[in-house]
């Protein structure tokens, strides 16, 4: 079976149209949604995620501001940025770009985020909503995974997804979604982790396998059963000197191998990727709506 393709791209196209429509509504009624972005330190990948961020408001209409700081910025100085963005009415969600440099807490600069402008979900009140299945914004990254799945018609319900990774931003967050009794959840849901014996005995019994281990190509063809849905969150940047920028990305699952037992599968680039950005739009103005309620 040669897997068929669940375009990332075409799918937060999507989404971004149907935001873009929501946010010029909302401007009517004199609501403007707005993104703050905090940027500590230049690591590239974060530095080409911000922009891309910033590029997003701008294509659906919302009020965007970044904040980058030194690398050497002390602590103090980071949660002075996001105390003035939490009470600036024009900025309806924050986002601290992580990973942050060692000498600053991460749990400290998240906890500092009001959770009414948490749009990461990261925030412990928000997380903890999550487990408790009440209404709260779900991390980004899953929550793409979640509108993939679902608008590939993969809906996966009663289906057995098996998540590798239990990373707090992709892995934890995704099972505590998929588990709930909710559409476009109600899945059986195995994490599956380094402290697994057999990794290959949980990811041949998945139905939707979803790869989210930060190892390029570490889900290879023998660990994946015929029919398998497959999601790979991971984007890795692998030096690659006949490319402009010096490196490709590549996934954690070995693509072309798995794409021919797949049923589905999402690129890398293309897959996962062009979602994240998208679901922070779509918490972002989610909560300039709620902000506007309250
Ligand atoms: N770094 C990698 N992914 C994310 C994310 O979803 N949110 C934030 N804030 N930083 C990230």
């Amino acid at each position: 079976m040669a897997a068929k393709i669940i375009s990332g791209k075409d799918v937060a196209a999507e989404i971004r149209a149907e935001l873009k429509d929501q946010v010029a509504d909302l401007k009517t009624k004199g609501i403007v949604p707005g993104l703050g972005v905090v940027l500590v330190g230049e690591d590239p990948a974060s530095v080409s995620y911000v922009t891309s961020k910033a590029k997003g408001c701008e294509e659906i209409g919302m009020y965007e501001e970044t904040v980058r700081l030194d690398a050497d910025t002390p602590e103090d100085e980071v949660l002075k940025v996001i105390d003035r963005m939490n009470k600036d009415p024009k900025i309806s969600g924050i986002l601290v770009q992580l990973p942050l440099p060692d000498h600053i807490s991460v749990e400290n600069v998240i906890s500092y985020i009001s959770p009414e402008k948490d749009v990461d979900g990261f925030h412990p009140v928000n997380l903890g909503k999550l487990l408790r299945g009440e209404p709260c914004p779900l991390p980004c990254t899953p929550h793409g995974v979640k509108q993939l799945l679902e608008r590939s018609g993969n809906d996966p319900s009663g289906k057995h997804v098996v998540i590798c990774g239990r990373s707090n931003i992709v892995g934890k967050p995704l099972a505590a979604i998929l588990m709930q009794k909710a559409k476009g959840a109600n899945a059986v849901v195995t994490v599956v982790h380094t402290g697994a014996k057999d990794i290959p005995y949980y990811t041949k019994q998945a139905d939707i396998l979803v790869a989210a281990m930060g190892k390029p190509g570490a889900i290879t063809a023998d660990m994946v059963s015929e029919g398998t849905v497959v999601v790979d969150v991971g984007v890795n940047r692998i030096p690659d000197d006949t490319k402009k920028k010096g490196f490709r990305l590549a996934g954690d699952v070995d693509y072309e191998p798995v794409a021919e037992k797949a049923s589905y599968i999402t690129p890398v680039p293309g897959g996962v990727g062009p979602m994240t950005v998208t679901m922070l739009l779509y918490n972002t103005v989610e909560a300039a709506v709620r902000l506007n309620q309250g």
